[in-house]
């Protein structure tokens, strides 16, 4: 009979895999398992320390339902979901870089016309112009593409996250024009902070880590025959872009949202008062 040990327990578990496990799990499962002991020796875990993990788990999944996933939060706040992000999404150069989904999206907007106020009337943010092209490995446009976007509300909350809200604000889908160009009316983007009410929040209040957000715009730009994009527009200046709670921000993601007292917006729409544009080309990879 074999005798278990600090250092061979590793390979014992692994040894149990069956000769007909799918030999990628396999790989998956050794290097998990040889990567959890490893921490385990490393730290030299003792009991409470295992049991707080335990239920530190226990309590992120018992928090996730169909409009909070806790499990996601973790993976994001721990630096996984742009590590995963970055091993799938390797573009090349001119392409738009990718960056985390997040929780928040919804299937469903609507495809509004091009030069819609996706704030629909929300009280309190800064009126917004976001305009640009979406192009190809060649600058040349990309006509038809659908640019899915939502954003934060004024509030710091997601509709979604308020069960009082109209369906859809700060929501909808755009198609570019013959030009590959798009354009709509919206409100500054504000930063947020991350849902910090449950484990994941309690894990960084303990590493004295913000749980903020910088100021974004989410994207998924998508069109036939290319990789569709998952991405944000930050916003520059904004004081969390070095402290993203999520690891998120890229510098090409940056953009300048300019204040303008023109009468007008550069689609021609009447503007009464001081707002802001924003303009980005997203770049598109042939899939
Ligand atoms: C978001 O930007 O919507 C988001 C991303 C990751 C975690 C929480 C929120
Ligand atoms: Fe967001």
């Amino acid at each position: 009979m074999q005798e278990f040990t600090e250092q061979n327990l590793a390979d014992a578990v692994v040894d149990r895999m069956s000769s007909q496990t799918d030999p990628r799990l396999r790989q998956v499962m050794t290097s998990l398992i040889n990567h959890l002991h490893a921490f385990v020796r490393e730290v030299e875990l003792n009991e409470a320390e295992w049991m707080q993990a335990i239920e530190f788990l226990t309590a992120t999944g018992q928090l996730c339902d169909d409009s909070r996933q806790e499990f996601i939060l973790l993976s994001d706040t721990l630096g996984v979901s742009m590590l995963v992000d970055a091993i799938n999404h390797r573009r090349p150069r001119g392409a738009t870089e990718n960056t985390v989904l997040g929780p928040f999206h919804v299937d469903g907007a609507p495809v509004c016309e091009l030069g819609t106020d996706i704030s629909r009337g929300i009280e309190g943010g800064q009126p917004a112009f976001v305009s640009g092209r979406v192009l190809d490995e060649h600058g040349a446009p990309v006509v038809g593409a659908l640019l899915d976007v939502w954003q934060v509300r004024p509030d710091r909350l997601y509709d979604v996250q308020d069960p009082e809200s109209p369906e859809m604000q700060l929501r909808a889908k755009f198609r570019t024009d013959a030009d590959g160009r798009y354009y709509f009316h919206t409100i500054v983007p504000v930063s947020y902070p991350i849902p910090d009410d449950g484990p994941v929040g309690r894990m960084l209040t303990a590493l004295g880590r913000e749980p903020w957000r910088p100021a974004h715009m989410h994207f998924i730009v998508s069109a036939d025959g290319y990789a569709p994009v998952t991405t944000h527009l930050f916003v520059r200046g904004d004081p969390y872009l070095e402290s993203d709670a999520v690891f998120g921000v890229k510098k090409s993601l940056i953009v300048d949202f300019e204040k303008s007292t023109a009468a007008a917006a550069p689609d021609g729409a009447p503007m009464d008062g001081a707002f802001y544009i924003a303009e980005y080309d997203f770049g598109l990879a042939r899939s």
